[in-house]
């Protein structure tokens, strides 16, 4: 299995390209399925992630062309038929989950398995679910399974208990065909959603207010193939950001939308983080003296769970007390023990982290827990004294491009041993 060694202390320099969003193409490559015909995605980020849920469609009968050298999908779903995926698959990434809307909007019914619980939290479909009741299914979960049917879809108001992502997103794809008008309130906000919403209407839909708190989608009869280039990755850029501040250095990245970055800018700019926007570059200074700061995980646009370890391994660098609030997944602070190998100071207190920064982390072999967590663990190995492997590669190789090779183009002494 593979790791990665990183010998930390290196300043680093240059320039970063970021890669399209992975939370954008997930749910797009689900969305595929509704379009009968063939889809084109541009500029897809060539991630575990983008490979796994194309074999979900694949043993539904689609066909799926990856070209890793463009970065081009092309999904042909007019074969696809009415049957169960591998439940191997579909157990392999929660995401999976993101077919069950369209597959019951094309086939008016569909079993799937449910998707495995995750190391960050039991994390339930229970919204799923009733959005797809509220739209006129019959779900019946059991023995392991989800299945629904419904004779015919019909819109209908559904008010999310929680904004949740996938929620959002299931509901719009399951709705986007059913007869009349169906209102989503209390959707989640993320641009990933609006990014959804963008192709979905690019295939003939009319989805209005994706992206916003009310998602409207008036059904029509039919959809039809369409090309899209999914958003940047604003994790990614995020995460890029801080392995500026982290190893105390001034880097340029491109490929970023300066909207989507607005918590991430904040939090990073309260630190004492120097950043420049221009257009769709950025520069990012961590020269300066750096202070703590608190921060809370919200829904968008509040600061991202998906960038609450990365920042927890900045806190830990700066002198002082920060504590961080993890309100979104009940689990999401198993990189500090990994952290705490390397010489951080935190401490968990129920949903939060109080970290007192030290001068120096220290190399140590240190495991990523998760995707994210993965991702942070290297960031402490940039900064810190001496060598850190961190194994599990496997997690961060789910979201990440090529990570390793773009930390080594800013100058980073870092590779992936298998
Ligand atoms: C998506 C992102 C993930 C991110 C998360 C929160 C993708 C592929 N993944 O995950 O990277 O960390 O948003 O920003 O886009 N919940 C319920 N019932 C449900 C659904 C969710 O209780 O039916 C809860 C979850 O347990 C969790 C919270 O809602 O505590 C947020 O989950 P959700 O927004 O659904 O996250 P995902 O879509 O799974």
């Amino acid at each position: 299995m593979s790791k990665i060694v990183v010998r930390g202390g290196n300043e680093l320099k240059g320039e970063v390209n970021i890669s399209t969003a992975k939370n954008s193409v997930l749910p797009i490559i689900a969305g595929c399925i509704l379009s009968g015909g063939k889809c084109i995605i541009d500029d897809a980020p060539m991630l575990e992630d983008v490979f796994v849920i194309s074999d979900v469609l694949r043993t539904i009968c689609a066909g799926i062309d990856i070209n890793r050298s463009s970065n081009r999908i092309i999904i042909d779903s007019s074969n696809i038929e009415e049957c169960d995926p591998s439940s191997d698959l579909v157990k392999k990434m929660r995401a999976s989950f993101l077919i069950m809307g369209p597959m019951i909007s094309r086939f008016g019914k569909f079993k799937l398995s449910l998707p495995g619980g995750c190391n960050i939290g039991t994390r339930p479909i229970d919204l799923h679910l009733k959005g797809f009741s509220a739209l006129g299914a019959e779900v019946n979960v059991g023995h392991g399974y989800v299945e629904a049917y419904a004779k015919k879809l019909i819109g209908s108001k559904i008010y999310l208990d929680f904004p949740s992502v996938g929620a959002t997103e299931n509901i719009m794809m399951a709705a986007v065909m059913a007869e009349g008008e169906t209102i989503i309130e209390n959707a989640a906000e993320e641009p990933e959603i609006e990014d959804l919403g963008r192709f979905l209407n690019s295939m003939g839909a009319n989805v209005i207010g994706a992206g916003s708190d009310t998602v409207r989608i008036i059904g029509v009869k039919n959809l039809k193939g369409t090309r899209h280039k999914p958003i940047c990755d604003r994790i990614e850029a995020g995460t890029f950001m801080i392995a500026a501040a982290i190893t105390r250095s001034k880097i340029k990245i491109n490929g970023i939308n300066e909207e989507h970055l607005k918590p991430i800018i904040a939090k990073l700019t309260e630190t004492g983080v120097k950043i420049k926007v221009n257009g769709d570059s950025m520069i990012v200074d961590g020269t300066g003296r750096l202070k703590p700061v608190d921060i809370k995980t919200m829904p968008y646009p509040g600061f991202p769970t998906d960038m609450q370890s990365q920042m927890t391994a900045l806190l830990c660098t700066i002198q002082g007390t920060s504590i961080v609030t993890e309100t979104i997944f009940e689990n999401r602070f198993m990189h500090a023990t990994e952290m705490k190998r390397m010489g951080a100071n935190i401490k968990i207190d129920g949903r939060s982290a109080v970290i007192e920064g030290v001068d120096r982390l220290t190399g140590a072999e240190v495991r990523a827990t998760d995707l994210r967590a993965g991702a942070a663990l290297i960031l402490c190995g940039l900064s810190a004294e001496g060598e850190t492997q961190v194994t599990d590669i496997y997690h961060v190789d789910r979201g990440y491009v090529d990570i390793e090779k773009k930390l080594q183009g800013l100058g980073a002494d870092i590779e992936r041993v298998e």
